[in-house]
């Protein structure tokens, strides 16, 4: 079995809208190749799904199911006047960015459906009910200090024994991006339960040392 992205998803992975670089994201297709035998991944940050179809490509030949969590409302960044800002992905009637619609077509233009599981919500909310072990949990969404940082504390402890705990946009600069990312993966080193294992571009995979899922972790 090769560990390449099939090529009719990667097409879909390219042509999707996000922020996603092809090496990292045949990256993470190959961690969620590794993991999905393990159990369900779950990501922090859908946006319009190209992460999702990199981590469902993985589940199609592999077997499993890819969560994925979003407000569909976008980061600071992504709001008007803001550097990652698109201004097709507004909702006339609110206002507001919304991504959900834009997410949809893209899992189902990929024929994805069955194996990526929206979950649409304020990650806080959705971590207040979340108990499920996770064999991959991929940090991508709200990069400020707050959220990623909420992140970690709401989810992180649902890594499996053995599972990936990746964080994206790690930079050690601060002038090469912001380091909220970055202070996460610090916490998770620090607390003694992630040992870091692979690192390709901004992403950094740990993998869990210490405790079971559900347990607390520092
Ligand atoms: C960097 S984008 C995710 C990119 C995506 N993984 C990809 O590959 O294209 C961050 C996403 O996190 C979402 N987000 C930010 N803060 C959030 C929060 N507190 N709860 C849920 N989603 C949030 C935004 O709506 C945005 O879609």
């Amino acid at each position: 079995m090769t560990s390449e992205m099939p090529a009719d998803l990667l097409a879909h992975a390219l042509e999707a809208k996000g922020f996603m670089p092809e090496d990292e994201g045949a990256f993470l297709h190959r961690v969620a190749r590794e993991r999905l035998l393990h159990g369900p991944a779950l990501e922090i940050g859908t946006y319009c799904g190209k992460s999702a179809i990199y981590m469902g490509a993985a589940a199609r030949e592999v077997g499993g199911i890819v969560l994925t969590v979003d407000h569909h409302r976008g980061s600071e960044e992504n709001q008007a006047g803001w550097e990652h800002h698109d201004s097709s992905l507004v909702d006339d009637e609110f206002g507001l960015m919304d991504t959900l619609l834009v997410f949809r077509k893209t899992i189902a233009r990929a024929g994805l459906e069955d194996q990526v599981t929206a979950v649409i919500g304020k990650s806080t909310s959705v971590a207040t009910w979340w108990h499920t072990p996770v064999s991959l949990l991929f940090i991508d969404g709200g990069h400020a200090e707050e959220h990623a940082q909420n992140d970690y504390s709401g989810f992180a402890h649902w890594v499996m024994p053995g599972g990936a705990l990746v964080i994206h946009d790690v930079f050690e600069r601060p002038e090469d991006g912001g380091q909220a990312p970055f202070h996460v993966w610090q916490r998770a080193v620090e607390s003694g339960s992630f040992e870091p294992t692979e690192t390709v571009g901004s992403m950094r995979v740990l993998t869990r040392s210490r405790g079971q899922a559900g347990e607390l972790v520092g």
